[in-house]
Order: C-alpha cells, then sequence, then structure tokens
C-alpha cells in the first residue's frame, strides 16, 4: 500500500520535448535522457520557472530562462555565462517507469513493479485512453464502476432503449487495498456496445483497487471477453485525469475488431460520463451527498482511499437488485 505507482501519461506523449504532469498538484516534468525516461520536480530552482518549458539538450534538460541544463538525477550540469565549478544545485527526482506503454510515477520509492490491467501476462489486444474531467478521484471511480447509471447516463449506448430491468445478483467482496462488486444473472445488455461485443455474459465484475484503479471485467461462458481498467489520479484539487486499458484477450482477427470498436463507443461513454462528473463536481457547494441503497462500493473506496481495510473484506455482502 506505501508509495503506490500512479499512471501520469502515455509513453507516446514524451518523445523530443519535455512534457508536464501534475501530480496531487506537484508538477512535474518527463523527458528522455540518455539513461532512460526523467522525471523531475517541474520548477527550476533559480527563478521557479516551468522547467516543461524548455527543452531537451544533448540528453538534460534545459531552462527556458537562463538556460541551466539538469541531467536525469535532477543534477545541475550547466549555467551559461558561468566559469570555474558550478555551485551544487539539484531539483527533486521522481521514480518514474513504463509498462504496457504508460508512463507510471512514484512519490515514493516502490520496490515492485506498477500493476497495468487485469490481463497482465496474458495474450491481449490493448488499447489505451486518456481522459480527463473536473471532479474527484474517488466520485470518478465511483462512477466507471457504478453498474445502475447506464441506463440513464449511457441510455442506448451501454443499455437498450427500452426500460427494462432483469434481476441480478450482486456479491460485494474486498481485501487489503481492493474491493469488487461481482454481478451474475444478468440478461445480455441491449446496448450497442453489448451488442458488438458481448455476447453471452455470465458475469460483470467491477473492482477499485488502491491508490485510484477501477476495472470492468466482462465474463462470458468461456471466460474473459473484454475489460477496462483505469487509472485515475488526482492532478490538482478540481481535476481527475485517468490512463485506461482496453483490454480484449487475443483470439486472431476477433480480439482486434473488439478492441478497435470499442474504443470509439468508449470515448462517447466517458464524454457523457464527463458532462455528469461535472455537473456533480460545480454543483455540489458544501452540501453531503446521500449513499443509496445500490451505492454497493462508495464506503469502501472512501475507506480504501484513507488507508484503512473496506468492510467487505470482513463481511462480503450479497444484494438482489433491478438492473
Ligand atoms: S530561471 Fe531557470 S535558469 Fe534562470
Ligand atoms: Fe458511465
Amino acid at each position: 500500500m506505501t508509495d503506490p505507482w500512479q499512471a501520469v501519461a502515455l509513453s507516446r506523449d514524451v518523445a523530443k520535448k519535455p512534457l508536464r504532469v501534475l501530480l496531487d498538484g506537484a508538477p512535474i516534468v518527463l523527458f528522455r535522457s540518455p539513461s532512460g525516461l526523467a522525471a523531475l520536480a517541474d520548477r527550476c530552482p533559480h527563478r521557479l520557472v516551468a522547467l516543461s518549458e524548455g527543452a531537451v539538450r544533448d540528453g538534460t534538460l534545459e531552462c527556458p530562462y537562463h538556460g541551466w541544463r539538469f541531467d536525469a538525477q535532477g543534477q545541475c550540469v550547466a549555467m551559461p555565462g558561468h566559469l570555474g565549478d558550478l555551485p551544487r544545485c539539484r531539483i527533486p527526482r521522481y521514480a518514474v517507469t513504463e509498462a504496457e506503454g504508460v508512463i507510471f510515477l512514484s512519490k515514493g520509492t516502490p520496490t515492485d513493479l506498477p500493476y497495468t490491467h487485469c490481463m497482465a501476462g496474458q495474450p491481449t489486444v490493448l488499447r489505451l485512453v486518456k481522459s480527463r474531467t473536473r471532479s474527484t478521484m474517488i466520485d470518478a471511480a465511483e462512477n466507471i464502476l457504478d453498474a445502475t447509471h447506464t441506463h440513464f447516463t449511457h441510455k442506448g449506448l451501454l443499455r437498450g432503449l427500452s426500460a427494462k430491468r432483469y434481476r441480478v445478483q450482486v456479491q460485494v467482496t474486498g481485501g487489503p487495498g481492493w474491493v469488487e462488486a461481482s454481478y451474475t444473472g444478468e440478461d445480455r445488455q441491449k446496448g450497442l456496445v453489448s451488442a458488438l461485443l458481448d455476447g453471452a455474459r455470465v458475469r460483470t465484475v467491477g473492482r477499485y483497487r488502491h491508490p485510484g484503479i477501477a476495472e470492468l471485467e466482462y465474463w462470458g461462458p468461456k471466460g474473459l471477453v473484454l475489460a477496462t481498467t483505469f487509472h485515475l489520479r488526482q492532478a490538482d484539487p478540481e481535476t481527475v485525469e485517468g490512463v485506461g486499458f482496453l483490454i480484449a484477450p487475443h483470439q486472431g482477427l476477433l480480439g482486434q475488431v473488439k478492441a478497435l470498436a470499442f474504443k470509439p463507443m468508449f470515448r462517447i461513454a466517458l464524454a457523457q460520463d464527463r458532462r455528469i462528473l461535472r455537473s456533480a463536481f460545480d454543483n455540489a457547494g458544501a452540501a453531503t451527498r446521500m449513499i443509496g441503497p445500490l451505492d454497493f462500493l462508495r464506503r469502501d473506496i472512501e475507506a480504501i482511499a484513507s488507508g484503512h481495510l473496506p468492510d467487505a473484506a470482513q463481511t462480503p455482502r450479497s444484494y438482489e437488485i433491478e438492473l
């Protein structure tokens, strides 16, 4: 649970130019040096200019103001015009790594590799998406895992146009740093996405993992059919950013087609969710939210986010609802 990795950007976003990202309000600059990807505090120690406004020269990061240069360790290696020894000057650096096309940062010193997605290590077809909205990490994670909003927010896309609901069983289980809701008995959903991709569905799982990972799994009779793993982080107090993996098992052409078809529809769903999340954020004021009887995961997500064991770890719960 300590020093978690957080997804901050796609590998392809950092090429020749430096890239600024925010992690809990802290500005961090990513750039490629001869020793690999580097992550430094995005603030020149001289006049506090954003180094990400500068350029990468000879594998070092050059400040746009007076041209001081910093290496991948954050060490100042040049002060143009100055003759003689350089004064000691170093800026904070962050642990950074890449996995499956995504850049992960940590404010600590993690000893393990980052968790990428729920089918890591298996042959898959992957697509990456990025998203950003005015919201909080918890609201955005809950939104991804919330099965009951699809009838309204995503009418016609993830759900059919009819209001028909089906009786389903929901099992909520958890452990240290995670909680999940597993839906069974659900009939095939009638939306466009389901029609294209799903086929028979046996089980749908929505899972939250520390520190901001929301994943959905669609299971058919022969195994996992489609999944999304979304890495969310609070960029600043008003903004949540997400890097998402859309995953299909590699079944030759079918996997490719699924992943291709899924991405544009996923983008539409994201836009629909962004609108709702923004509205909730801007409209909230100082009011408190009610936790409804179908909000199975909210309290447990909040518990995990504040470093506690979710209730579901001790007491699994089951419900019957109409979805
Ligand atoms: S502000 Fe960066 S070199 Fe002067
Ligand atoms: Fe949604």
